[in-house]
């Protein structure tokens, strides 16, 4: 494990005891979490969940995101299901020009707010994807990390997707597959909200595929996730 790796479980490890309360370990407290929030309707659960002053995963961006920027240029580029912003504040910080969308109003005010502090501009609005404008042939990328929707959103979604790349956009996703179910380290807890690379790869067909690979990695990105996760991995490019 690297020393910034380290740091940040044992960053986020500090924080889970004081939330803890006297609750024994990470997972328990997660798996303690989950039944309360899954009986709230997402827009309702994820208010709640950002309400609090803390940045539910965290401030840094996406280890995925973070690991293949130079394949997303220095163009525009849409964030889905932004939540709190880290993705897209990290995005402008690289220099490109960034608009993001969530379904929460607190997830958007906290995304202008770390935008502020860092001293770059994020267009963060909120709205609902399963009726959001993308626009067509509009954005040189898009990004979606852990926008987990139910299919009867998502795959029009990524229909629409397809149609708002640029020609040569590049579409980059990070989700947890069926595999993440009942870990306790994060993640949506019915399979229906979670992706496979076949799926993916259907869903999105008309692009060419640069990466689409299932793994098990850890992600350790604030308190919402914190240790070994099944994830699937997407990059794709429209054609020119
Ligand atoms: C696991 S969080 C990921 C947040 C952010 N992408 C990140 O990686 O930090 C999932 C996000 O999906 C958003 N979301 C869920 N359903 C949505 C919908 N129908 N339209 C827009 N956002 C949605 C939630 O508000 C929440 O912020």
């Amino acid at each position: 494990m690297s020393v910034q790796r380290q740091e940040r479980r044992e960053r986020f490890e500090a924080h889970d005891a004081e939330e803890g309360k006297g609750r024994r370990c990470r997972n328990s407290r997660k798996e303690a979490l989950v039944p309360a929030m899954s009986q709230l309707p997402p827009r309702a659960m994820w208010e709640e969940r950002y309400g609090a002053e803390e940045f539910v995963f965290g401030t840094d961006p996406n280890d995925f995101l973070r690991a293949n920027l130079s394949t997303l240029g220095s163009g525009n580029v849409l964030c889905l299901a932004e939540g709190e912003g880290r993705n897209a504040v990290f995005l402008a910080e690289n220099g490109l020009s960034v608009s993001s969308v969530d379904l929460t109003e607190s997830g958007v005010a906290k995304t202008h707010r770390l935008a502020t502090e860092r001293g770059v501009v994020v267009d963060a609005v909120t709205g609902d994807l399963a009726d959001f404008d993308l626009g067509v042939a509009k954005w040189d990328a898009i990004v979606s990390i852990f926008a987990h929707t139910p299919p009867s959103i998502r795959i029009d979604l990524h229909r629409r997707v397809v149609d708002a790349l640029a020609p040569g956009g590049v579409f980059l996703l990070e989700a947890y597959t069926p595999a993440q179910v009942g870990r306790g380290t994060g993640g949506p807890q019915v399979p229906e909200l979670t992706m496979t690379a076949e799926g993916l790869r259907g869903e999105l067909a008309p692009l060419e595929f640069l990466t689409i690979q299932e793994l098990e990695r850890e992600v350790i990105e604030g308190p919402g996730h914190t240790g070994e996760g099944a994830v699937v991995q997407v990059i794709a490019r429209k054609a020119e």
